[in-house]
C-alpha cells in the first residue's frame, strides 16, 4: 500500500517549525526556525515581533520541509497545526498557512492541541500504551496529564506561577553562572546541573513547596525567590560583587536543584496515588513519562526513577530533540489523529477551524 503523511505545522510561541512524519512514526523531512536568540536580545518574547518572523520565515520552513522529505504537497494526507494554546497571533499564521495550502491542495487540516502533542510524541519512539501519567517540564510549561486516548486528557495538576525551566534560568543567571568557561554555551539548567555536581545538595536547607496542598499543582516561583535571597546574601557574607561567582557556588547549585526535584517528586507522588485510588492506571502496566528540556536533567531523571520503583512504575523520558518545540510532534499527533479518523476538517468547513 501506498505511503501515508502528514505535515504538522507550529507556530504557537517562538519557533517555526514543519515536519512530514509517516504511519510509523518515521520523520522523512524536517525544518525549524528558533526565534530565541532574537527574543533573548529582546530581553522577553514580544507577540508582535514574533508574529511578524513567523509571517516571514512560515512559506520557507514549510516548503523546506517538504524538500527534505524529497515529497511535493500531493503526497500529502493531511495538514496538522497548532490551534492552541499559545500566542494567537503567533497561532493565527500557521493556522492561515495550513488553510491555504489545504485549499489549494484540496487537503483536510487536523487542529492540533500543543500541549497534547507534546504528550504523545512518546508514543512516536517507544512502546507506551494508554492509560498514562505525562509530566511536562520545561521553559514554557509544567503540567501532569494523564492521557487516556490520543483525544482525551485528564489534566491533574499545573504551575501556578514560573515554569521549572525559567527558576533555573533566573536562579543561574543570579549566580552569573555564564562567567564560568565551563558553562559557557549551557542553557541555564543545564549550567545549574553541572555545577551541582561539585557541591553538596545538604549545604542549604530549601523550603518545601504546597505541601499542605491535597492536589497535583506545582509552584516555583518560592523556591526562584529563596534561591535569590540566598544568593544575595552569600555575596554580601563573602564580599563578592561584579561579574564575580561565589566560591560554593556549586553547594548552592546543587540544593537548588535538590529543593526542585522534591517539588517533582512530592507532585508526582501525589498523582501516583490519586490515579490508583481511582484505579486510572493499569497495575501492570504503570508508565510515566517525563518530557520537555528540564527532563534532560540527570538527577532529576534519577530521583524521579527512585519514586517510580517503588510504585512498579515505568519511566520513560524521549529523546531531547523530541521535548522542544517543533513541527515533528505536531505532524505525530495528526498521524494518530488520522489512524483513528478523528478531527479531520474538510475544506468546506473550515470556519470550524477557531483559534481558542
Ligand atoms: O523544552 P525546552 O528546550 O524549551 C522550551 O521551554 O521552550 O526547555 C528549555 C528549558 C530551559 O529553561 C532550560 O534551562 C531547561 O529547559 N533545561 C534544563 C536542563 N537543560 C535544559 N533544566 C534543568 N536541567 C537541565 N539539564
Ligand atoms: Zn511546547
Amino acid at each position: 500500500c501506498t505511503p501515508r503523511y502528514v505535515i504538522g505545522i507550529e507556530t504557537s510561541c517562538d519557533d517555526t517549525g514543519a515536519a512530514v512524519v509517516d504511519y510509523h512514526g518515521n520523520i522523512i523531512g524536517e525544518a525549524l526556525n528558533s526565534q530565541t536568540r532574537i527574543h533573548v536580545e529582546m530581553g522577553g518574547i514580544i507577540p508582535i515581533i514574533a508574529r511578524d518572523l513567523h509571517k516571514q520565515n512560515i512559506t520557507n520552513v514549510v516548503d523546506e520541509a517538504i524538500k527534505n522529505a524529497k515529497l511535493s504537497y500531493q503526497d500529502i494526507e493531511a495538514i496538522a497545526v497548532t490551534t492552541e494554546p499559545g500566542l494567537a497571533l503567533s497561532l493565527f499564521i500557521g493556522v492561515n498557512h495550513a488553510k491555504m495550502l489545504a485549499r489549494k491542495y484540496r487537503k483536510p487540516v487536523i487542529p492540533i492541541h500543543h500541549m497534547e502533542a507534546h504528550a504523545l510524541t512518546v508514543r512516536m519512539v517507544e512502546r507506551v500504551e494508554f492509560p498514562y501519567l505525562v509530566l511536562l517540564v520545561s521553559g514554557g510549561h509544567c503540567l501532569l496529564a494523564l492521557a487516556q486516548d490520543v483525544n482525551k486528557f485528564l489534566l491533574l495538576g499545573r504551575s501556578l506561577d514560573d515554569s521549572p525551566g525559567d527558576a533555573f534560568d533566573k536562579t543561574a543567571r543570579q549566580m552569573k553562572l555564564k562567567n564560568l568557561k565551563e558553562c559557557a554555551g549551557l542553557s541555564g539548567g543545564a549550567a545549574v546541573e553541572l555545577m551541582a555536581k561539585t557541591g553538596n545538595p545538604k549545604s542549604f536547607q530549601f523550603p518545601g513547596v504546597l505541601s499542605q496542598n491535597r492536589d497535583c499543582n506545582f509552584s516555583f516561583s518560592g523556591l526562584k525567590f529563596h534561591a535569590k535571597s540566598l544568593i544575595l546574601q552569600e555575596e554580601l557574607k563573602q564580599g563578592i560583587d561584579g561579574g564575580n561567582v561565589l566560591p560554593n557556588v556549586g553547594d548552592i547549585c546543587a540544593s537548588f536543584q535538590d529543593g526542585i526535584v522534591k517539588h517533582l517528586v512530592h507532585r508526582i507522588r501525589r498523582g501516583l496515588l490519586y490515579t490508583e485510588l481511582k484505579q486510572l492506571l493499569s497495575e501492570e502496566n504503570k508508565t510515566l513519562v517525563v518530557s520537555g528540556g528540564v527532563a534532560s536533567n540527570m538527577y532529576i531523571r534519577q530521583e524521579i526513577e527512585k519514586l517510580c520503583q517503588h510504585f512498579n512504575c515505568r519511566l520513560v523520558c524521549p529523546p531531547p530533540k523530541l521535548c522542544t518545540d517543533n513541527g515533528i510532534m505536531i505532524a505525530w499527533n495528526g498521524i494518530e489523529k488520522l489512524k483513528r479518523e478523528i478531527d479531520l476538517v474538510q475544506v468546506n468547513d473550515f470556519d470550524e477551524i477557531d483559534l481558542k
